[in-house]
C-alpha cells in the first residue's frame, strides 16, 4: 500500500488530487477543515481515503494527523500541500490580520505539515512533497498583495526544503498554477478578466493541476527533479 496525504482535499484542486492518488492505487489522507467536503469525498472514494478533519496552521494537530495516518497507511511516500487561501488585499488594504490569516495557511501551514511528513519520509529514505505556489508568486498581479508574498514564500521554502532533504532521498517541488476553476475562484469576478490574458484563453482544470501533482509525485516519476516550481498556467507566465 503506498500512501498519501493531500490538503485541502474538501474542495477544489485538493480533491482532485486526493480523487487522482486514489484512482492510481494509492490510499489517501486528506487533511482540512471542511468535515462536509471531506465526507462527501469518502463517500466516494471508499476506504482508501481517509477524511481528517485538521487545520494545518496548529501544529499539534498535524502532528496527531500524520500519525493517524501513518496507523492505518503507513508512513506516507507523497505529500501534497494544497490547501490554501487567496483574500485579494492593495498596498492599502491589507493590515495584520490579514497578513497573518494568509501567511498562517499558505506559508506557516505549508512548513507544519512538509515538517511533519519530512521525518517519516527521511526514516524510509524516500519521499515526494510537492507545495502549491501560483503564478502570482512568481510575477504578482495588482490586487492581490499579500497572497502573491506568501506564495513567493512557498517558492522559497520548497527550496530550502529541497536542498536539506534531497540528500536524505526526499525530492520537495511545487506547482505553479495560474488560473483554475475552483469553487474558490467561482467565487471571484476576477476570472473573466484574467482568462483574456491567458494565450490559451481558459482556466485550467483541476485535474490538469492533479496530472502535475501526480507526474512530480507518483511513483517512479520526476526521479531527477528537486526544488523546482513547475508553471502550469497555460502561457500565461513563461520561463
Ligand atoms: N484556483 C486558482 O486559480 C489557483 C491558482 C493558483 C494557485 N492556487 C492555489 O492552489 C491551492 C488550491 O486552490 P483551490 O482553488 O483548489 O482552493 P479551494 O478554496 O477550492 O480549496 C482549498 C481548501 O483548503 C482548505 N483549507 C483552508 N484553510 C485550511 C486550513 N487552515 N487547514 C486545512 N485546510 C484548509 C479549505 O477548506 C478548502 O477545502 C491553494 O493553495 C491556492 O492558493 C489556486
Amino acid at each position: 500500500m503506498t500512501t498519501a496525504i493531500v490538503t485541502g482535499a474538501a474542495s477544489g484542486m485538493g480533491r482532485a488530487v486526493a480523487r487522482r492518488f486514489v484512482a492510481e492505487g494509492w490510499s489517501v489522507a486528506g487533511f482540512d477543515v471542511q468535515s462536509s467536503g471531506l465526507g462527501s469525498l469518502r463517500e466516494e472514494l471508499g476506504e482508501g481515503f481517509l477524511p481528517l478533519v485538521v487545520d494545518i496552521t496548529d501544529a499539534g494537530a498535524v502532528t496527531e494527523a500524520v500519525r493517524a495516518t501513518v496507523d492505518a497507511f503507513g508512513p506516507p511516500a507523497a505529500c501534497a500541500n494544497v490547501a490554501g487561501i487567496y483574500p485579494t488585499s492593495t498596498v492599502w488594504s491589507g493590515d495584520t490580520a490579514l497578513y497573518e490569516k494568509i501567511f498562517g495557511v499558505n506559508v506557516l501551514g505549508t512548513f507544519l505539515v512538509s515538517q511533519a511528513v519530512a521525518a517519516p519520509m527521511v526514516e524510509a529514505g524516500a519521499g515526494a512533497i510537492v507545495n502549491f505556489a501560483s503564478v502570482d508568486g512568481l510575477e504578482p498581479p495588482s490586487g492581490q498583495v499579500l497572497y502573491s508574498a506568501s506564495k513567493a514564500a512557498v517558492v522559497n521554502l520548497t527550496q530550502s526544503f529541497a536542498a536539506e532533504l534531497a540528500p536524505r532521498g526526499v525530492r520537495v517541488n511545487a506547482v505553479a498554477p495560474g488560473w483554475v476553476v475552483t469553487p474558490g475562484t467561482g467565487a471571484q469576478d476576477r476570472l473573466e478578466d484574467g482568462l483574456a490574458q491567458v494565450p490559451m484563453r481558459r482556466a485550467a482544470t483541476p485535474d490538469e493541476i492533479a496530472d502535475v501533482v501526480w507526474y512530480l509525485a507518483g511513483e517512479g516519476r520526476a526521479t531527477y527533479i528537486a526544488g523546482a516550481t513547475i508553471i502550469a498556467s497555460g502561457g500565461l507566465v513563461m520561463r
